[in-house]
C-alpha cells in the first residue's frame, strides 16, 4: 500500500473556510428559510468590471479562429499583462520592477501556498498570529512546521502575536528566523503597518539574511496616506522580499482567478553548500514545471482592468466595498462592539463578548442572527476572542446585518 505524507494527518481535518461552509450548510438544512447573510469568507458579490467581460468575450472569439487561436501560453504570463502590471502597479507609482520579475498565476492563494517548494525544510518560519491559514497549513504539509501542540500551535513555527495590546503591530522575533510571512493590509484583522513600521521588517530581513513573503492582496483597499501599497516602496526591499498580488478582491476575480507574484532578480538565497542562488530563477523553474500559465482569456480580463474604463469600473467596485466596510465599522461600534481594522481593508475584526470563545460566538451569530462571520481562532491562537466581518456583501445585507446586531 502506498504510504501517504503523514503531515496531512497532522493538520486540522478541514480547511478553515470549508469548516465554515459545512456549518452554514447544516444550519441552512435545518432552517431552509433562514435569511442568512454571508460576512464570512471574503468572496465578492458584485460582477466583474464590464471592461473585463468585454475583453473575455473578445478573447474567446479569438479562440474560435485558427489565425488567432492560442494554445499553451508562457508559464510566467503573457507580455501584454506583465507589461500592464509593471506600468500601472509599479512604474507609475515610482517603483522599479521589470516584467521578468512578474509571474502571473491563478491567484495569491496558490502562490503563497506554493512558494514553500523552493525553500528548504530547515528554514525557521515566522508567521504573524492570527494569519491567513494557507501560510501555516502549507508549511505543515511540507513538514516545515514540526508537530502540532494541544493549543493548535506548531512546534517549529515562530508565532508573532498581533492583538489589541500591541495595536496589531508584530514585534520582531527574539530568535533568528529565515522566512517571514507578512500580510498588509492584514487578513484577518484588517489593520495595517505604516511605512516606518514596515521598514523595521525590511531592515530586520537584511540584517538576518531573511526573506519576507509579503502578501499585498488587499492593497487596493488602502485609504490612508502613510500605508505602503507595496513592500518595494521601502528602500532595500527588493533585496529581501517577494510580493504577492491578486485581482480577486480588487477587481472581483475570486471565481475568475488571476494574481501575480513579484520575485526581484536581485533577491538571493543560499544553497546547502553556501552558494548564492537567484530566487527568481528557482521560482521560474518551479512554475515552468508545475504550472502551465493562467488562461489566455482570463489574462485578457486582468489586462482590461488597467484600461481607462477598466480603472474607473474597478474604482467603483472598490468604493462600494469601502462604503460597506464603513457601515460595518460604524454599525458594530453602535451595537457596542470593540472593533479594529476596516479603514484600509475589507475586514473588521471585532471582540466577542467576554468569556465567550470565537467559535461559540460564530455559532451564536449563525444560529440566532443568521449572520455568517469567521471565528478569529480559525486564524490562529491570537485570534481567539475575536470574529471577522467581511465587507463583500450587498449593501442591503450589510445594512440588515448591522440592524440585527444592534438589536
Ligand atoms: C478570506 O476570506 O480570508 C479570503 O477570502 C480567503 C482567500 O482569499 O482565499
Amino acid at each position: 500500500m502506498a504510504q501517504i505524507n503523514d503531515n496531512f494527518i497532522k493538520i486540522p481535518a478541514t480547511y478553515l473556510f470549508s469548516e465554515i461552509a459545512k456549518r452554514v450548510a447544516q444550519h441552512k438544512e435545518e432552517n431552509p428559510t433562514a435569511p442568512i447573510i454571508r460576512m464570512g469568507i471574503g468572496d465578492v458579490s458584485l460582477p466583474l468590471p464590464d471592461a473585463s467581460i468585454d475583453a473575455m468575450i473578445k478573447a474567446a472569439e479569438e479562440q474560435r479562429h485558427a489565425e488567432t487561436f492560442r494554445g499553451y501560453g508562457p508559464e510566467q504570463g503573457y507580455a501584454f499583462l506583465r507589461d500592464a502590471i509593471v506600468l500601472n502597479d509599479f512604474t507609475d507609482k515610482g517603483i522599479n520592477i521589470e516584467a521578468d520579475e512578474i509571474f502571473v498565476s491563478d491567484g495569491a492563494k496558490s502562490d503563497t501556498g506554493n512558494i514553500g517548494d523552493i525553500f528548504d525544510n530547515n528554514n525557521r518560519v515566522a508567521i504573524t498570529d492570527p494569519s491567513y491559514p494557507v501560510y501555516v497549513d502549507t508549511n505543515a504539509m511540507a513538514g516545515r512546521a514540526g508537530e502540532p501542540t494541544a493549543s493548535g500551535a506548531w512546534t517549529n513555527l515562530v508565532y508573532l502575536p498581533c492583538n489589541a495590546e500591541n495595536n496589531f503591530v508584530p514585534a520582531l522575533p527574539t530568535e533568528k528566523v529565515d522566512l517571514i510571512y507578512l500580510c498588509y493590509p492584514n487578513n484577518p484583522t484588517g489593520t495595517t503597518l505604516t511605512k516606518e513600521q514596515l521598514t523595521v521588517w525590511v531592515n530586520y530581513a537584511k540584517e538576518n539574511n531573511a526573506i519576507i513573503l509579503f502578501d499585498a492582496a488587499y492593497e487596493a483597499f488602502i485609504t490612508e496616506e502613510d500605508v505602503p501599497h507595496s513592500i518595494y516602496e521601502i528602500e532595500g526591499a527588493k533585496d529581501v522580499a517577494i510580493e504577492f498580488r491578486s485581482f480577486s478582491k480588487t477587481a472581483g476575480f475570486t471565481g475568475t482567478r488571476c494574481g501575480y507574484t513579484v520575485v526581484p532578480k536581485q533577491l538571493m538565497g543560499t544553497s546547502s553548500t553556501g552558494e548564492k542562488v537567484q530566487i527568481n530563477k528557482l521560482w521560474n523553474r518551479r512554475q515552468t514545471t508545475k504550472f502551465n500559465g493562467t488562461s489566455y482569456v482570463v489574462q485578457r480580463a486582468a489586462e482590461a482592468t488597467y484600461s481607462p474604463e477598466g480603472k474607473l469600473q474597478v474604482k467603483a467596485l472598490l468604493d462600494f466595498y469601502k462604503e460597506n466596510v464603513s457601515i460595518i465599522r460604524e454599525g458594530l461600534i453602535k451595537a457596542g462592539y470593540t472593533v479594529f481594522g476596516g479603514k484600509n481593508a475589507p475586514y473588521v475584526w471585532a471582540k466577542v463578548p467576554q468569556g465567550m470563545g470565537s467559535w461559540d460566538y460564530f455559532d451564536y451569530l449563525l444560529k440566532e442572527k443568521n449572520i455568517v462571520t469567521t471565528p478569529g481562532a480559525g486564524f490562529g491562537a491570537s485570534g481567539e476572542g475575536y470574529v471577522r466581518f467581511s465587507a463583500f456583501g450587498s449593501r442591503e445585507n450589510t445594512i440588515e446585518a448591522m440592524k440585527r446586531l444592534e438589536k
